[in-house]
């Protein structure tokens, strides 16, 4: 029960490492706000938790959307009466693209999601934590954050930029009590890298070079682990890092 009393907003909770975060919140003692915008699954991950006897909630959000991410804060406030963790975790792949072969939808989507949403929500929670003298954000970035050949163009970019975020909000609010810290994991099992249906093969082929020099990939939970850790006060010294999760694969 590390987390009892404690109230997370876990945006893409609905699938993969966000819905395995917030099952290990939930059985630490958490109240979990699930914030996803697939509805079917987010009711689907609300019913099977529920029926654990967690004590969740679920709203339908659009990261990019700063609408919903006033939403999702408000509702969950009104429906727990406080947060007081934000795990930033929603986010889309950019099919690999090369940089010559960047598309700007992709890349507007990607940034949206993956930089816009983690800049919102963290926009949006940071009153609330300062009001309170106490708050954890976690971001999921990527090894794609800490190194520069293993995504596409846009997701490289992108991961840097929450790398980046995460340091900022570290320094200017960790004298008020907020910590901030990313995740920076290699392959996760989920259902983000199951197909490469769209991918651009030359950006494919290129990120995957050294793919051989991974040990493993990872489980959702071995991920969620790390959030844990990171949201509760046995890592009350920890501020502003980005936490490379690969086995030992950006080592080399
Ligand atoms: N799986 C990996 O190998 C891996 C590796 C490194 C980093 N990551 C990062 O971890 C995070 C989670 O990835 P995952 O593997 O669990 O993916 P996933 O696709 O299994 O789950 C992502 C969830 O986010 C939701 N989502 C996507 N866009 C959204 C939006 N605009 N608003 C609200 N919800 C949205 C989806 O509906 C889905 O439920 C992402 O930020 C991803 O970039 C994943």
């Amino acid at each position: 029960m590390r987390l009892e009393n404690k109230v997370a907003i876990i945006t893409g909770g609905a699938n993969g490492i966000g819905k395995a975060i917030a099952a290990t919140y939930a059985k630490n003692g958490a109240k979990v706000s699930l914030a996803d915008f697939n509805e079917e699954a987010l009711q689907q991950t609300v019913t099977e938790f529920q029926a654990q006897g967690f004590e969740a909630f679920g709203v339908k959000v659009n990261v990019a959307s700063e609408e919903d991410i006033q939403r999702m804060v408000d509702d969950t406030v009104a429906h727990f009466g406080q947060v007081d963790i934000l795990v930033n975790c929603a986010g889309v792949l950019d099919y690999m693209q090369a940089a010559h072969n960047v598309d700007d939808a992709i890349w507007s989507r990607v940034m949206d999601i993956n930089v816009g949403g983690v800049m919102r929500g963290s926009r949006k929670i940071l009153p609330v934590f300062t009001a309170q003298g106490s708050g954890v954000i976690i971001n999921l970035a990527s090894i794609t954050g800490i190194t520069g050949g293993r995504g596409g163009l846009t997701y490289t970019a992108a991961k840097h930029a929450v790398a980046g975020m995460t340091k900022n909000i570290a320094s200017t609010y960790g004298e008020q009590g907020v910590r901030c810290n990313a995740i920076a994991p290699a392959q996760v099992d989920t259902g983000l890298t199951q197909s490469i249906e769209g991918y651009d093969m030359f950006g494919l082929k290129q990120a995957t070079r050294g793919v051989s020099l991974m040990n493993r990939s990872a489980s959702p939970e071995e991920i969620a682990n790390i959030a844990l850790f990171l949201a509760s006060d046995e890592s009350s010294y920890i501020n502003g890092v980005v936490l490379a999760a690969d086995a030992g694969w950006s080592a080399y």
